[in-house]
């Protein structure tokens, strides 16, 4: 599968990272950073160092530094001031190429039409500005994979919007109604599922290895903060699931709904909506997005063969 990466790293953006790593049939073509966990640029500089710890090529474009209609909003109090949870360590050998995330995506696309699998781990402000920039980008891509959403559970930002969303509610919403054909939502829904206790995160201790050694460096600070939030030390890898769905589907049970985004609900900015009602096919549906091409939204996962795979990705030397 040969994967563009669009990501805001972010200590589970890390982990995604080093899950595609070790999966033979993955290839990361190109990286694009958007701002979310940290500011785009430091995203760059975040996606070249995880490039470079697991040996991988590839050019990393700085995208959006901001959303498309709201002021600029990060998350260093859960990623650390570097991103890394302190681990970023000194500055990569690589260098940002010239052109941006969104131009980066476009061209990509257009050089390899149906080849190309989107893998959306941030806020989707430079899906959003490539879909203005080529309104034919969902017919030029092979599928997309997006973090992103909560669908039947809580948020996680706010108590109604998940992160990458409430982040960039309308680029959210302008790439659900894009007509994407084969778009798979990894939202909370699933992610949540993933949230590992001490059991993992010891088993992960004993491991040795330039990338396990990393890892536990993320995962002291991700766990840290975890444990002031909700008082037990666990961490929710939401990103490495949605690159695990990605390459295997079959690790996800979805349904089939057109979604829309909240923009102007003072409090729910973000939130997903879903119309979940069954109805009889005769029933005159009123529902808003009812005109949309339906997204795959995943609502169970097999947890343990994903946390099994992600614990062999993080003991490859
Ligand atoms: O809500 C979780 C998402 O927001 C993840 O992608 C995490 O990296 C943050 O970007
Ligand atoms: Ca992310």
């Amino acid at each position: 599968m040969r994967i563009i990466l669009d990501t805001d790293p972010g200590v589970d953006d890390a982990f995604a990272i080093m899950y595609l790593a070790a999966q033979e049939d993955a290839e990361i073509v190109a990286v694009g950073s958007v701002h979310g966990n940290v500011p785009a640029p430091l995203a760059a500089q975040n996606a070249l160092r995880l490039l470079e710890l697991v040996d991988i090529s590839a050019p990393v474009a700085i995208g959006a530094a901001l959303p498309l209609a709201q002021p600029l909003q990060t998350a260093e109090f859960v990623h650390g001031a570097d991103g890394l949870g302190g681990m970023a360590g000194p500055a990569p050998r690589g260098k940002p190429v010239a052109e941006s995330a969104a131009e980066q995506l476009v061209r990509l696309a257009r050089a390899e039409p149906g080849q190309l699998t989107l893998l959306a781990l941030g806020p989707l402000t430079n899906i959003a500005l490539a879909v203005l920039l080529e309104p034919d980008l969902p017919k030029l891509l092979r599928s997309v994979v997006v973090m992103g959403g909560a669908v039947t559970v809580p948020g996680n930002i706010t108590p109604y919007a998940e992160a990458n969303f409430f982040h960039d509610p309308e680029a959210a919403d302008l790439v659900l109604g894009a007509g994407f054909p084969d778009l798979t939502l990894v939202g909370l829904d699933v992610t949540e599922q993933t949230q590992v206790g001490e059991e993992w995160l010891s088993a992960v201790g004993e491991l040795r290895g330039r990338r396990a050694e990393f890892a536990n460096g993320l995962l002291d600070h991700y766990a840290g903060f975890y444990s002031r939030m909700f008082g037990r030390r666990s961490c929710t890898l939401h990103d490495p699931l949605a690159a695990a769905v990605m390459l295997d589907p079959k690790l996800a049970g979805c349904r089939e709904m057109p979604l829309v985004i909240e923009r102007t609900g003072t409090h729910t900015r973000g939130q997903v909506l879903a119309d979940r009602r069954v109805l009889a096919n005769d029933t005159h549906i009123v529902a808003a997005g009812a005109d949309r091409t339906p997204v795959k939204v995943a609502e169970t996962v097999d947890v343990p063969r994903f946390l099994e795979q992600m614990l062999d990705a993080v003991k490859v030397r």
